[in-house]
């Protein structure tokens, strides 16, 4: 049994690690920006008493990240996992036209967000045990993937996520936390479309193989679903 914080757990990749981690019987506390409207999780709640807490959480706030730590600290005394999953993605942005809302949202949601909730619930990680930190990435964050222009408010900001991982891991790897990040791949989502040819379950499914079998020697790295390296 471990113990897990997932943001962005809604819908999409969220729900899927929420689905996964509760039907191996770990206990979740599953956050997302509007836990009223959240009825797959009402209902998994309702399905899985005792192992799945909800609570609100919009990371780009920083007042809901220290209110959803203190809850969270509340909730348990220790975690062995966080996955900073949520994120957002700008459509239909055009050279000539980037608007710095889409820079500045994205910003915020995709990269402070997950670095100020994994510095505020450091102290519950360090309690846990082989404590590990997911940061959901992608292929298009691969600045020596990176070939055309597109999505540039995304993945600019994914691209900050991966530097905040190695920045994380160095200051978190005296402590024992490994904090690593990794893409799900092109998955079916409302994100990714419906084009998209890997399902949120095997995506889920491999990213939890990848975090079970994370050592330190991982603290810092940036891999794929499968677990197999990106070029940065
Ligand atoms: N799907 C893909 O092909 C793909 C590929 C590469 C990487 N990824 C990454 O994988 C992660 C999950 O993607 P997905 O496909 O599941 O996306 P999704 O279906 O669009 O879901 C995104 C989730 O993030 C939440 N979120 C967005 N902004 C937030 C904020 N400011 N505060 C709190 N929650 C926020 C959304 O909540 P609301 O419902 O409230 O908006 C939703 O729960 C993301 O980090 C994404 O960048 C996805």
């Amino acid at each position: 049994m471990q113990r897990v914080l997932v943001t962005g757990t809604n819908r999409g990749l969220g729900l899927e690690f929420v689905r996964q981690l509760l039907a191996r019987g770990d206990r979740v506390i599953a956050t997302c920006r509007h836990p009223g409207k959240a009825l797959a999780l009402t209902e998994l709640a309702a399905a899985h008493p005792g192992h799945l807490h909800v609570l609100p959480l919009d990371l780009a706030s920083e007042r809901s990240i220290a209110e959803a730590a203190r809850e969270a600290a509340a909730l348990t005394n220790a975690l062995d996992m966080l996955i900073n999953n949520a994120g957002m993605l700008v459509s239909g942005e055009r050279f000539g036209a980037i608007a710095h809302k889409s820079l500045t949202d994205s910003f915020a949601a995709n990269v402070a967000g997950p670095v100020l909730l994994t510095q505020a619930l450091a102290p519950l990680l360090e309690k846990g045990k082989h404590p590990r930190v997911l940061n959901l990435s992608t292929r298009l964050a691969s600045i020596a993937g990176t070939t055309s222009f597109g999505t540039p408010s995304y993945s600019m900001s994914k691209a900050a996520l991966n530097m905040a991982t190695r920045q994380l891991a160095t200051a978190l790897t005296p402590h024992e936390i490994i904090v690593f990040c990794a893409s799900p791949g092109w998955v079916k989502t409302d994100m990714g479309g419906a084009n998209a040819p890997v399902t949120p379950h095997d995506s889920v499914a491999g990213l939890i193989k990848v975090l079970d079998a994370a050592t330190q020697a991982d603290a810092g790295c940036f891999v794929d679903y499968k677990g197999v390296e990106i070029a940065w």
